[in-house]
């Protein structure tokens, strides 16, 4: 086994974790912790690859090919904090033969709970109602003000039917008797299906047809980048509303600006977004749209377990053992 001057991994992680996941990272390994919290530089990776064992990269670190083509290269697995791991370039960690993991399960109810919180939002006009009561413009109650969209038995529309698509459509069935239609290219068995009461539908364009809300849970993969481009998002219905926290380059904004400039679409629930973390500029304007910031996984429970979770499995493979959440 590598190992530090302690005897023990080298472990290099890029942002600061909850305490009790850096308590427990620094027990286990020897752990290079980032401090200050800033977001690391193409350099700092590069010596993180050359010089320690394992590294535990977040969604704000590209781990590119030419990152992992640094010379020597020393990391033996890449160990990421989060489910989605677009960041990395598997396909050239593969070929370096450094071991790439996730962290799935441990956030898919609160990343389930954050999707419908920005269909309740947009479709209720949660945020703007706040901005003016913020702002001291509300003038009182009347039967006029601020009327949104019924979300209760209306037809939700799931892109993805893994972990948190399924979460999601329990909520909808179950909260707010929705009526669930999916598609996916690789769906959970027919039972699973089944038993969420989601009608499966043959392909993207049929669920955007007919879905009031359209609700993105894919992985980001060259296969969906841009899925929902100005094409799609002319399928949709023009009282419909689109709600992403899966990853932002599934849509293409510039396209998603225009269909809501146009009222190609009613509104959409964004928590991600293409280049976080900067968002166009128009949308920043529009009060039908509601726009978070990336905090879909975003509570204590989740991110100390997305920790204990990464670190789970870089102990299973420095003791010699396939870790649980391999993907490269
Ligand atoms: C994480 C996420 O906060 O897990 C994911 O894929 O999008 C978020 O929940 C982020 O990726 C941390 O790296």
């Amino acid at each position: 086994m590598s190992a530090g001057r302690s005897g023990r991994p080298t472990v290099v992680f890029t942002r600061r974790l909850p305490s009790p996941a850096e308590e427990q990272a620094a027990r286990d390994f020897d752990a290079r912790l980032n401090a200050d919290d800033h977001t690391f530089t193409p350099v700092e990776i590069a010596d993180a690859l050359r010089t320690a064992d394992a590294l535990v990269p977040t969604v704000t670190d590209k781990v590119t090919a030419q990152l992992l083509g640094t010379e020597p290269l020393k990391v033996r697995i890449i160990a990421n904090y989060g489910v989605g791991f677009n960041n990395i370039d598997t396909g050239a960690a593969k070929a370096r033969g450094v071991v790439v993991t996730n962290t799935p399960d441990v956030l898919t109810e609160d990343t389930a709970d954050d999707a419908i919180l920005l269909m309740l939002m947009v479709a209720r006009r949660g945020g703007e109602g706040e901005r003016e009561v913020r702002a001291k413009t509300w003038t009182g109650w009347r039967p006029t003000h601020m009327l949104g969209t019924r979300v209760s038995g209306k037809t939700l529309g799931l892109i993805g039917l893994g972990r948190i698509g399924r979460a999601v459509a329990h909520r909808a069935r179950h909260g707010f008797d929705m009526r669930v239609i999916f598609h996916d290219p690789y769906p959970p068995p027919p039972a699973v299906v089944a038993e969420l009461g989601a009608e499966p539908r043959a392909s993207v364009d049929d669920v955007l047809r007919e879905a009031d809300f359209v609700s993105l849970h894919s992985p980001a993969t060259p296969e969906t980048h841009h899925l929902i481009d100005a094409r799609r998002l002319g399928l949709m219905k023009r009282g419909a509303f689109l709600i992403n926290n899966a990853r932002g380059d599934i849509v293409d904004e510039a396209a998603l600006v225009a269909a809501l400039k146009q009222g190609t679409i009613a509104g959409a629930g964004l928590d991600v977004f293409e280049r976080e973390p900067t968002v166009s500029p128009e949308l920043l304007t529009m009060n039908n749209v509601v726009l978070l910031p990336h905090i879909g996984s975003a509570t204590h429970e989740s991110r100390v377990a997305m920790g204990l979770r990464a670190l789970d499995n870089l102990k299973t493979f420095f003791a010699g053992a396939p870790p649980r959440d391999r993907v490269a």
